[in-house]
């Protein structure tokens, strides 16, 4: 028995999208579904009480973090990271690849693995497929990511190529090395950076290997919005219908529309909570930076339409004092803000699916909220 099952509940007519539940050891995730970003086994300025009150069905995290700090086995001794980090809904662990991409220093890319520099303290790091399902195995999450190479953006046709058949051998040693598939479920990562016949080849080869689920990665690492959603096209409709289909890394309310218009189950991304940080707050009529000078004196919520505990009981006034003077307060409430507009915005794409009307729905939220190709 595989760790997961994906059961397809409705396919909207009109679109790729579909609504879906995906049973895992650790509950039931209704998707299309947000997975807030716990890199380091916390969702930045949130307890595992907040984000099930914001109605979180499933978090993040990171191998890559999480071996160089505070290390796999520590985790393992503290009974995986679900206990660690007292969290018992469902995780998904990305597999190092991307981080040690975009955070070290200095790496090596070899056909049997990575050797790079830490983050933290510029130590020497090897990463292999093998190890990297091992470090996984050891954090016990209820998803694991296969390790693989995001080329960066722009890449050439022929080194793209090379990385996506890569990233199929290492896909291919990673399902050789995993035996916990009853815990665990392996995902593999479609790359192919910007080309069509790539990302094709990427697909057809990824699910010969017949993976309990399928993500789309290299998006959302600076190139333009409908090149992004070009690649979608050419990807999702190749991807099988009865397993999940995750984009990882993406995004922002219109870009997770836009996903799950084109056939996606699952996202991630640290927009929300970093921006929420800095000031910036999602709202139903856009973007707000609230650290502004215009809202010192206004005393309304973040957002009139959310409901989320920060909207019910706190002004743009007192949240921009609070970030001005440097509170803890103050990004803890632009957090729980921005993640719960965030899943509130995936349970009205969930109602629109199933009444008929997401089409509809994806109007009339760009019509308030605003759009932009960037
Ligand atoms: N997160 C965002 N994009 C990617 C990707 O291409 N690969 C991995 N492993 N993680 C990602
Ligand atoms: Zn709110």
């Amino acid at each position: 028995m595989e760790a997961i099952r994906y059961e397809l509940i409705k396919k909207d007519e009109r679109t790729g999208a579909r609504l879906g539940k995906l049973h895992t050891p650790h509950g039931t995730i209704d998707t299309p579904v947000f997975m807030p970003v716990g890199t380091q086994a916390t969702v930045k300025a949130m307890t595992p009480d907040e984000l099930k009150s914001i109605g979180a069905q499933i978090i993040l995290s990171n191998t890559y973090h999480l071996y160089l700090r505070p290390g796999e086995k520590l985790v393992e001794k503290a009974g995986g990271l679900h206990n660690f980090m007292n969290w018992d809904r469902a995780i998904l662990t990305d597999s190092g690849g991307f981080q040690v991409f975009s955070l070290s220093e200095l790496r090596d890319i070899k056909e049997e693995g990575v050797t790079f520099k830490s983050h933290i303290d510029g130590s020497k790091h090897f990463i292999s497929p093998e190890k990297a399902i091992e470090i996984e195995n050891a954090l016990g999450a209820d998803i694991i990511m296969a390790f693989d190479e995001c080329p960066p953006y722009p890449a050439d046709y022929d080194y793209t190529k090379n990385s996506l058949y890569r990233t199929i051998r290492w896909a291919e040693r990673c399902k050789k090395t995993h035996k916990n598939t009853e815990k665990q479920a392996l995902f593999g990562i479609i790359q192919g950076g910007m080309f069509k016949d790539l990302r094709q080849e990427a697909v057809k080869e990824m699910i010969k290997l017949d993976f309990p689920g399928y993500s789309v990665g290299g998006l959302s690492i600076g190139e333009p919005k409908p090149i992004m959603y070009d690649v979608l096209d050419w990807t999702t409709p190749l991807m099988p219908e009865d397993k999940p289909r995750y984009l990882m890394g993406v995004g922002s309310p219109d870009c997770l529309i836009e996903g799950v218009i084109r056939g996606i189950d699952m996202f991630d991304c640290v927009l929300q909570t970093r921006i929420a940080r800095n000031g910036t707050v999602f709202t139903s009529k856009g973007k707000l930076v609230v650290r502004n000078a215009e809202y010192a004196e206004d005393f309304r919520p973040l957002d009139e339409e959310c409901d989320c505990y920060t909207c019910r009981n706190y002004s743009r006034a007192y949240i921009r004092h609070l970030l001005k003077a440097q509170e803890i307060l103050g990004a803890r409430l632009t957090t729980i803000h921005n993640l719960r507009f965030t899943i509130r915005l995936m349970e009205k794409i969930r109602e629109a699916i199933m009444q008929d009307s997401l089409l509809e729905f994806r109007d009339e939220f760009y019509a308030k909220f605003g759009y932009n190709n960037n």
